[in-house]
């Protein structure tokens, strides 16, 4: 169907003690959480996606937060570079909190669906942070995982939204995107809902590579060599310049348009308006 939506199955094969049981933990609560939710892959409906994405989104947006957090005061502490690694965390964890403010625009979250919230912060939050202070791979590895369960997720709503003959379909083939999203992934202004549902996708595949990625490093690599993926960031830099200044360029091309004096009379006379020596006389 996308072309991201091929990676849709890739998981990785867990290499030691540690990373089992990591898997295992998230895959016991990832088939607990759809029996809970009502959640089922052929067909499910969207009353059991709202509060689903809400809490999900909600606790995806600790780990990065943190791991930047963690090593931003490591680089003060240590008196040490942290090479470009403190600028990716948060900026998954920013990347999570805008799809959480992107579903809050389609679901409403209830008494129950605020309490979840806030008790699984509450009971993540010291065991996220319990990971890394152990061992950070731990944490990129358990947050490498849980991305798995999130492409699985996103591929099967993206799907199902777009087969006709489904509940999703049937709820949301006209749905536009709403605004917070098409400003955030710079969408066109006709964007469906479906496309943001693809960008979360891709979001979640990114967070899942990038986490298993530095799971993999070595401490020295970790911590003493440069962010593989700082290449990104600048190019996502760049491409943001790049645009500001065309919506720059393009904006004062207008208004130059928009001032120039068109008028059919001269405006200014050599006998009256310019000394001889052609500067303005008055
Ligand atoms: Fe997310
Ligand atoms: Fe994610």
């Amino acid at each position: 169907m996308q072309e991201r939506m091929k990676t849709f199955d890739m998981k990785h094969v867990p290499q030691n003690i540690p990373d089992t049981i990591l898997q295992k933990m998230v895959r016991v609560a990832y088939h607990g959480f759809n029996f809970v939710t009502g959640y089922h892959h052929a067909d499910p409906p969207t009353s059991a996606i709202g509060y689903r994405l809400i809490i999900l989104e909600s606790v995806a947006g600790v780990p990065g937060m943190l791991g930047g957090m963690f090593r931003h005061f490591r680089s003060l502490r240590q008196l040490e570079r942290d090479h470009g690694f403190i600028f990716t965390l948060i900026e998954e964890a920013e990347n999570e909190r805008m799809h959480l403010i992107v579903c809050m625009s389609f679901f409403e979250a209830g008494p129950v669906t605020r309490f979840i919230v806030q008790a699984g912060q509450l009971a993540l939050t010291p065991f996220l942070a319990g990971l890394y202070v152990v061992r950070p791979q731990l944490l990129h590895r358990f947050v490498g995982y849980l991305e798995e369960t999130a492409v699985h997720t996103y591929t099967n709503i993206v799907e199902m939204t777009s087969t006709p003959g489904t509940q999703l379909h049937t709820a949301w083939k006209d749905t536009p995107a709403p605004q917070a999203a098409i400003d955030y992934w710079q969408l066109p202004a006709d964007a469906m809902w479906v496309d943001c549902l693809k960008r979360m996708l891709a979001d979640e595949s990114h967070h899942r590579d990038v986490n298993h990625a530095m799971a993999s490093m070595s401490e020295a690599q970790l911590f003493g060599e440069d962010n593989p993926f700082i290449h990104e960031h600048k190019a996502d830099y760049e491409a943001g310049v790049r645009r500001h200044t065309e919506a720059l360029l393009k904006k004062t091309l207008g208004d130059l348009d928009l001032h120039t004096i068109r008028s059919k009379d001269v405006l200014a006379s050599k006998e009256a308006g310019v000394s001889k020596d052609g500067a303005w006389s008055g």
